[in-house]
């Protein structure tokens, strides 16, 4: 999950990195309270979570409360790269002398982190890694020691930063590592006229699977940008939205991963992954078929289970049950097999559902859900 500006800033604060006074808002009113708490003259940002901020607009100078309010009505609603504002954040203007980028990120090729560190800071780093590699420098940081203050300065000194800037580097690393982030970056950490290193602007990504420890910034599920993929969130599914028109359902992330395969292999496209696990009732199957049934894209619906511990009569059950709860609106293609698939598949012939047929292996299986979704 990516942080909001605000949220890195106090992360940022909490972990001693000073960063300009600051504060939220989503009204312009309060924009104008805000400006005259911080002496009047105040930046005025954009809080949403991507990148390119002060060229779309949404980052810009208020002389005095009164243009703070203007700005800050100007900036809310904005659309930016499909992200539209519902929050500002003014900041304290700081007397900016140098701009620096200073980032850690995990790199699972290397099986590390990687410090990434630029003098040339405020411009997007794409830009100068692109232009100007000699520019950026990296430096890979060894997990199991970490950033101490050897390796901060290491890490200035290769990119050319001042030695001041070596404290915010390991207090940058403790908020990556205390704060379970894959990315901490801060584009720009600048030092003012006055020779005092402030981070500008930051940005955190927390490793979502360590979100039962960081449950402060709630659950995300109402951001996220699929319908679909927001109810299956609100209902505990394992579901992610694709573009195709087989629906999927399976137990088992490995099993639906090949299924997704299998279903592209017979020339269709899945619409989802979906992953019921172990268990399997009747209300996760009925939750399922429903999400997967308010797709408008899909044409067919593909059951694939292999019973382990999870017994296919209580898979059929739960199919059974899941079908008086949902209508079913296509056709819908059960392949089960293992512990007590015969018992199982005949749960379902007893049922009889006209939209519902068998299949005995994963193949034919996909392969008949993949002609339905073509013919149907
Ligand atoms: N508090 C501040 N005081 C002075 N100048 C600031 C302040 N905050 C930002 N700026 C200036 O505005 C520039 C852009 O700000 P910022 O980095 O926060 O946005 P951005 O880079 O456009 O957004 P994003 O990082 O999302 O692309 C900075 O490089 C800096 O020059
Ligand atoms: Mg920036």
């Amino acid at each position: 999950m990516d942080l909001y500006e605000h949220q890195a800033r106090e992360l940022f604060e909490e972990h001693g990195i000073v960063v300009p006074r600051a504060e939220v808002t989503d009204s312009p009113k309060e924009a104008r309270e805000i400006a005259r708490r911080l002496g009047g003259r105040v930046v005025v940002k954009a809080q949403v979570k991507t990148g390119g901020r002060g060229r779309a607009g949404g980052v810009k100078l208020a002389a005095d409360p009164a243009a703070a309010e203007l700005t800050a009505r100007q900036i809310l609603g904005m659309d930016i790269r499909g992200h539209t504002v519902s929050k500002v954040m003014l900041a304290q203007p700081v007397d900016i002398e140098s701009e620096f980028y200073v980032s850690y990120v995990l790199d699972r090729a290397a099986g590390g982190f990687l410090a990434i560190a630029s003098a040339e800071g405020g411009t997007e780093i794409e830009e100068v890694a692109a232009t100007r590699p000699q520019a950026v420098a990296r430096v890979r940081i060894d997990p199991a020691v970490g950033v101490t203050s050897a390796t901060a300065q290491e890490i200035a000194g290769a990119a050319g930063l001042p030695p001041q800037t070596a404290d915010v580097l390991v207090r940058l690393w403790q908020v990556l590592v205390r704060e379970d982030a894959l990315l901490v970056e801060v584009n720009p950490l600048v030092r003012t006229r006055e020779g005092r290193i402030l981070a500008l602007d930051g940005k955190v990504t927390l490793d979502d699977n360590a979100r039962f420890r960081q449950a402060r910034w709630g659950d995300d599920a109402a951001e996220r940008h699929d319908p679909l993929e927001a109810a299956a969130a609100a209902k505990g599914l394992n579901y992610v939205k694709l573009d195709g028109e087989v629906g999927i359902i399976g137990n088992g992330a490995g099993l639906v991963m090949s299924t997704l395969d299998v279903v592209a292999g017979c020339g269709a496209r899945p619409a989802n992954f979906l992953d019921i696990g172990g268990g399997a009732s009747a209300q996760v199957m009925a939750d399922g078929l429903s999400v997967i049934l308010s797709d408008p894209a899909v044409r067919s619906v593909l059951v694939n289970v292999f019973g382990g511990i999870t017994a296919c009569d209580a898979v059929a059950d739960g199919i059974v049950r899941a079908l008086e709860a949902v209508r079913l609106t296509r056709p819908l293609v059960v392949r089960l097999d293992g512990n007590n698939a015969a018992r199982g598949r005949a749960i379902l012939d007893g049922r009889a559902h006209p939209l519902v047929e068998q299949a005995t292996t994963m193949d034919g299986a996909a392969r008949r859900a993949a002609e339905l979704a073509h013919t149907a």
